[in-house]
Parts: structure tokens; sequence; C-alpha cells
């Protein structure tokens, strides 16, 4: 009797643990709070540390975080900082979240790492975390397009200048802080978006995608190359003005490669001397025409250009093709070139409409929305 009282007792037990593992493996909590997170967009792995770490309460009524997502995978996750994550943005950093940590470690408020991660590299936030807590660094590392590398010529830029902060940011991103020509970032890539210009340079053997010929009733002369989606969109605005004023425009000078752009700085240089060349010639590897998107333009009415009725057109209308008047009277202390009411640059049609609209030269768009 006894025994058969002790295996029954043995068999509930059994069957109660047996019970338990059943309800922990098709737990349907469990499964519920795995389909959320999974309709969020969270990846399996860290659905599976969200689930372990406790936390989908705090993860299920907050909107998707990539950031989020990465951290909780990571090796160096912590509880308490929680709260500090869910605020940061996402940025391909190597060390994202152990940065983070020692950022709070070191005294920082969310809202300033927010800042720092948002405008960090890997190589930056090495060498920021190096120091010890840096006070006031949301002046400017809040601007949008500020960068964590370029903090300490902020402030030194700041010392001789009467600027606000946001220009300060501008003009040293842009490199203004620097004389022109010195210490250069190299360009590699061809883009419609490219930006060359004194800081900013091509190799001597970099050429442009698509380079087509000018065809003869376009042109000056027939050697003039050019990007091939910049001569469609030249030969419509050239096509228009003929319609609308009754002359067009021509290519005088557009591809130039390292080696013509150097030719071409000598010749100024012999006729006009070294001020005007450097005014108005771009050292080779430094000009925009090297991208093969530049196009120096002719009026056909006139061998001048400034003041023709085609200028006038194209001052009102280039931004409709994708144009922009790169370089005028008043941008001089950004673009380092003196006005060349002739110098137009192609940049597609969305950037040639805002930089319209907006009156402002192509360096500070790049500076602002793409560099990247
Ligand atoms: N004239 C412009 C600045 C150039 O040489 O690229
Ligand atoms: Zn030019």
């Amino acid at each position: 009797m006894k025994r058969r009282k002790l295996n029954k007792k043995r068999v509930f037990i059994a069957v109660v643990i047996l019970l338990v593992i059943l309800l922990e493996i098709i737990n349907p909590i469990k499964i519920y709070n795995k389909h959320v997170l999974k309709d969020l967009n969270y990846s399996n792995e860290s659905i599976k540390e969200i689930l372990n770490k406790h936390f989908i309460k705090e993860v299920k009524n907050i909107p998707y975080s990539k950031t989020l997502d990465l951290v909780f995978k990571s090796k160096d996750f912590k509880k308490e900082n929680f709260d500090v994550y869910k605020e940061l943005p996402y940025r391909e950093l190597k060390n994202y979240t152990k940065d983070v940590n020692e950022l709070v470690t070191k005294g920082y408020k969310t809202e300033e790492i927010k800042n720092i991660i948002k405008s960090a590299t890997d190589d930056s936030i090495e060498d920021f975390l190096k120091r010890d807590y840096v006070k006031d660094i949301n002046e400017y590392l809040a601007i949008d397009f500020s960068i964590l590398g370029n903090y300490d010529r902020y402030i030194e830029y700041q010392k001789g200048n009467a600027l606000d902060k946001e220009q300060i940011v501008l003009y040293v991103n842009l490199g203004l802080d620097k004389e022109q020509y010195e210490d250069p970032v190299k360009v590699s890539k061809f883009s419609y978006t490219m930006l060359v210009n004194k800081y900013n340079y091509l190799d001597e053997d970099f050429i442009p995608d698509d380079l087509v010929t000018v065809p003869n009733d376009y042109a000056v002369d027939t050697k003039e190359k050019v990007n091939q989606t910049a001569l469609e969109a030249f030969q419509k605005m050239s096509d228009a003005c003929k319609n609308e004023i009754g002359s067009k425009v021509l290519v005088r000078s557009a591809y130039r490669d390292y080696k013509s752009q150097e030719e071409t700085y000598e010749t100024y240089l012999n006729a006009y001397g070294k001020k005007y060349a450097e005014n108005y010639v771009a050292h080779p590897g430094f000009s925009e025409h090297q991208t093969g998107l530049a196009i120096d333009i002719k009026a056909e009415s006139s061998n001048t250009f400034k003041g023709t009725p085609e200028s006038k057109w194209l001052i009102e209308n280039a931004y409709k093709y994708g144009f922009i008047l790169r370089y005028e009277s008043d941008t001089e202390e950004i673009t380092k070139v003196k006005s060349e009411a002739w110098h137009y640059r192609y940049v597609g049609l969305d950037i040639a409409n805002y930089i319209h609209e907006n009156d402002m030269t192509f360096d500070e768009y790049y500076i602002r929305f793409l560099n990247k």
C-alpha cells in the first residue's frame, strides 16, 4: 500500500515537472512577445536577448530602434544604461555599446551622448574617449552637421572669429580654417554630387564617368567633352533658352583633365600674373572641370558673357535643368574663387532646385547634407 502511494507521488511530481518544461517550451506569453518584437522588426538574436534580459515591457512599448537591436546583441550591454541606449541614433561604430558605456561613466548626459555619437567615427570617438569630461560640448555638437573629429578646430577657429556656432562648424568643415590647397581631402568616386574645390581634390588619373563629345552645334569647338547626363541637360537648357529669348548657350570649356588644367593655369599665369591665375583658375586636381560636370558657357549673341540676355536667362532658369551658377561675387569667402558668370555646374534637378530656393553655394549644401 505504502509503496503504491509513493509511486503515485513520484508520477505526480514527474508530470508536474514535465508540464513546467512543456509550458516553458510552448509558453504562450513568450511566443506572443516574440511575435510582437518580430513585428516591430527586431532580429532573432536580439529578441532572444531582450527576453532573457527581461526588457520586453520597455522595448515593446516604443518604436523599433536599430540602436537597441544592436546593443542588446552586444556583450557590453549594461542594464542600467538602457534609458540612454533607447534615445541614441544608430551609427556604424565598431564598439558602439562599449563607447556609450564609457561616455556615461565619464559623466556625459544623454543629450550630449546623442550628439557625440551622431557626429563620431571609429577614430574620432576613440580619440575623444581618451579625454576627461569636456564641458559644453553641445554648443557645437548639437549642430546637425558637426563632426566630432573637428571639435578642437571649432574651438580654435572661434577664437579669432565673431561668427555664430553654426557658421563656425560650417566654415571649419569646409576647411576654411586652413589655407587653401593645404591638407586637402581626396575625392575618389565619381558622383553627380561630388564636391571638388580648393579643399577637396582629385588624383591626376581621375577620369569621370560617361564622358561624351559635345555636338558641334552646342559647342564653340569640336573637341569639348562632358558627362553625358550633364550634356543632355545642357542641350535641353540651351534649346529652351533659344525658344524663349531667341539665342542659345554654347559649351566653351567643359571637361579638362589634370594635364589640361595645368596648361590652363600656366596660360593664365603667363598672360595675367600669379594673383589673377590664383583667383580664377584652380590648381590641377582641384578643378571641378575635371569632374566632367562643370561647363564654362558662351553666349551665342556675344563674346563676353556677363550681362548678356543668355546670362540673365540662365540666372533665372538654369536650376530647372539641374545646373547652378557656381561662383558668385558674394560667395568668394566660401568658394575662394572670384565671381565667374560663365561657370555652371550640373548637380541634378533636386539639388539645383534647393540651392536656387535657398541661395547657398554647392560647397555649403555639400557640407550640410552630403558630407557623410
Ligand atoms: N575656373 C575654375 C575655378 C576652375 O579652374 O576650375
Ligand atoms: Zn569654369
